[in-house]
């Protein structure tokens, strides 16, 4: 099967499974359940659940337990987008090439809504059934995620990227403000499949790692050379001109370039795993996120 078959099959599949779980919480026709559902289904590409998929294909997880793993992470990354288009922080009318959730349902429903979906995904991580997962490994799954979205991890990666339109930075610190505010959630994404594995190996851990460090920072300068495009943003909304980001720091060329490297990177850590495991999966998702800038 090609590879693009595979996303629609996974894509279908996560979209379906956040509908049912989505449907057993209360109040189905408040407000607040809307806007979570407005966000979740107003278009994402779903890579985070793919690269949980992906990941959990190569070391054989059961995909009820995928299932979980995958609603947790896009319920985090819904929320993430919907706190990050408010006002008070980039300020977007849109998201998706639609009304931004603040927009459709005011400011206070949507930061409702993003609230509700954070603890909404550690409530399903921490009580959905997951095959193949003991409650220790499931302590440490929640562990993991919580640091990678808190102030160790996205949260103050969007502080940094806020305080950034303020003053200089190095290319350095923006690579930290890039790791934080998006590598970390694309990190545990991969880390949470493997941790529900029955693999323990750390240098498979670290490898898996430096995959998602790479493919996390070119994902981040992809999307700021396609903001960088995009007229009616900086139209739209003046706080996209201060915003500190690869090709407005660098050239376009140089964040082409960064991006090719951190790819070959990329595969290089994925080759380390070759030669005993089936990676060809997760090499073919690593070509398709590729072709979103070429
Ligand atoms: C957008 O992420 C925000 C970034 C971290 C760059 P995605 O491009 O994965 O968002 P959707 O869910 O597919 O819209
Ligand atoms: C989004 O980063 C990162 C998080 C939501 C954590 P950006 O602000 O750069 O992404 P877009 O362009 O709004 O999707
Ligand atoms: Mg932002
Ligand atoms: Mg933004």
């Amino acid at each position: 099967m090609d590879f693009f078959n595979q996303y629609y099959i996974y894509k279908n599949r996560i979209n379906k499974k956040l509908s049912d779980t989505l449907n057993t919480l209360p109040f189905q026709e408040s407000n607040l359940l809307k806007a979570m559902r407005y966000s979740i289904f107003s278009g994402g590409k779903r890579l985070r659940a793919c690269l949980v998929y992906t990941t959990g294909d190569i070391f054989k997880v059961n995909m009820i337990t995928l299932d979980v793993i995958s609603i947790a992470i896009e319920c985090i990354h819904a929320y993430s987008l919907i706190h990050d288009d408010l006002p008070c922080m980039d300020n977007d009318d849109f998201r998706r090439g639609k009304i931004s959730c603040h927009i459709k349902y005011n400011e206070n429903i949507s930061l409702l809504a993003g609230d509700a979906l954070q603890s909404f995904a550690f409530n399903v991580l921490s009580k959905n059934f997951m095959p193949g997962v003991c409650d220790t490994k499931r302590i440490k799954m929640i562990s993991e995620l919580s640091s990678a979205i808190g102030a160790s991890g996205m949260c103050m990666g969007q502080m940094l990227d806020l305080e950034s339109e303020k003053k200089e930075v190095s290319l350095s610190e923006l690579e930290s403000i890039n790791l934080y505010k998006t590598t970390f959630l694309i990190r545990s994404s991969i880390r949470l499949a493997y941790l529900s594995s029955n693999n323990t190996s750390k240098s498979v851990l670290s490898i898996l790692d430096c995959f998602s460090n790479s493919i996390g920072l070119a994902f981040q300068i992809q999307d700021d050379i396609l903001d960088f495009h995009d007229d009616n943003l900086k139209i739209n909304n003046h706080r996209i001109l201060k915003k500190k980001t690869y090709p407005s720091i660098a050239s376009l060329n140089k964040s082409k370039k960064k991006i090719k490297e951190l790819y070959k990177k990329a595969f290089l850590a994925l080759n380390i795993l070759k030669k005993d495991f089936n990676i060809s999966k997760l090499e073919q998702l690593t070509q398709f996120i590729i072709k979103r800038i070429e």
